[in-house]
Parts: structure tokens; sequence; C-alpha cells
């Protein structure tokens, strides 16, 4: 096929939409992952393991769960079980901020959960310094 100035000017145009729609979501969901809710953070990177209804399952491993899980009364356990990772659950240090307060929040209000207060960005940018830092140790 030839290429028209025409056809030309329409691959360029959409190519540079689609260049500016991912740098608008980059500005607050750059680092790995491009989801932009604690639902979809949830459904692509969490129910694998923990089951699309959180009541977790057993087999192979022990997936606990996190309906009805007293844990997460703690806003920061669930924040720093994400950072860190636990055992058998690898860590999601690669999620923006905002997506793990986005997660923690969501599982901590669904679910059949309702505990109380919001996990801000800046606490889990606080304990993203405190603990994962350079020095941490990861276990494993
Ligand atoms: C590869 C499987 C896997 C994935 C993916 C996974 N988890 Fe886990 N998760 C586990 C396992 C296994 C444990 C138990 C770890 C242990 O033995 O202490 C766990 C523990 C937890 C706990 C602590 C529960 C408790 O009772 O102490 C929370 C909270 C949690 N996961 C949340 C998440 C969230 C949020 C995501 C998605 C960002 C996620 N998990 C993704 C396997 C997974």
């Amino acid at each position: 096929m030839t290429m028209t100035p025409h056809k030309i000017g329409l691959l360029l145009c959409a190519g540079l939409g689609v260049v500016t729609l991912a740098g608008a979501a980059a500005a607050q969901y750059e680092r790995g992952y491009p989801y932009r809710s604690g639902e979809e953070t949830y459904q692509r990177l969490c129910q694998g393991c923990h089951m699309p209804d959180a009541r977790g399952a057993t087999g192979a491993g022990a997936y606990p769960a996190l309906t009805g899980n007293r844990k997460l009364q703690t806003p920061l356990y669930p924040v720093l079980i994400v950072l860190r990772g636990q055992k058998a659950m690898p860590p999601f240090s690669d999620l923006t901020d905002q997506q793990v307060a986005d997660v923690a929040n969501y599982i901590r209000s669904h679910f059949g959960n309702s505990f109380a207060g919001q996990i801000t960005v800046d606490q889990v940018k606080g304990l993203r310094a405190r603990a994962v830092g350079k020095n941490d140790q990861r276990p494993g």
C-alpha cells in the first residue's frame, strides 16, 4: 500500500493519542502496574490466590481468607504485607503508594468487611520508607 500524506497523518494521530493517554495514567499510577482502583488491583493481582470472594483457599498451599479477617482491623497490617510479602505471598512493592492504599482500603471495606479508618497515601509512603528500605532483610 502506498502511504499518502493523509494516511501518515492518521497513523501519527493514533500513535500520539496512545502516548498521551499513557502519560496521563502514568502520573499517579506509574511503577509496575496500570491499575486505577483497589478493585482492579485486587482482581488482577490478589484474587488468583485469595479468590474472587476473598475467602481464601487451601490446596497446594494455604491462602488465608481476607473476609472477616480480624488482622485487617489494624489499617497498616495489609499495607505491610503487600509491600513486603510474607512467606508464600510475594511482595508487591512495585505498586505505587496510591495503588497500595487503594487495594488495602478495598479489602478492608469489601467482602463483608467494614473496618474503620482509611489508609492514606502518606501512610503507605511512610511505611514503605521504614519497612522496605534498602537495608531491609527480606525473609527467604
Ligand atoms: C501467590 C499467591 C498470593 C497473591 C498473588 C497474594 N497473596 Fe496475600 N497471601 C498469600 C499467602 C500464602 C498468605 C499467607 C502468608 C503467611 O503464611 O503468612 C497471604 C497473606 C495475606 C494477608 C495477611 C492475612 C493474614 O491473615 O495474616 C493479606 C492482608 C494479604 N495476603 C493480602 C493480599 C493482597 C492485597 C494481595 C494483592 C495485592 C495479595 N495478598 C496477593 C498469597 C498470595
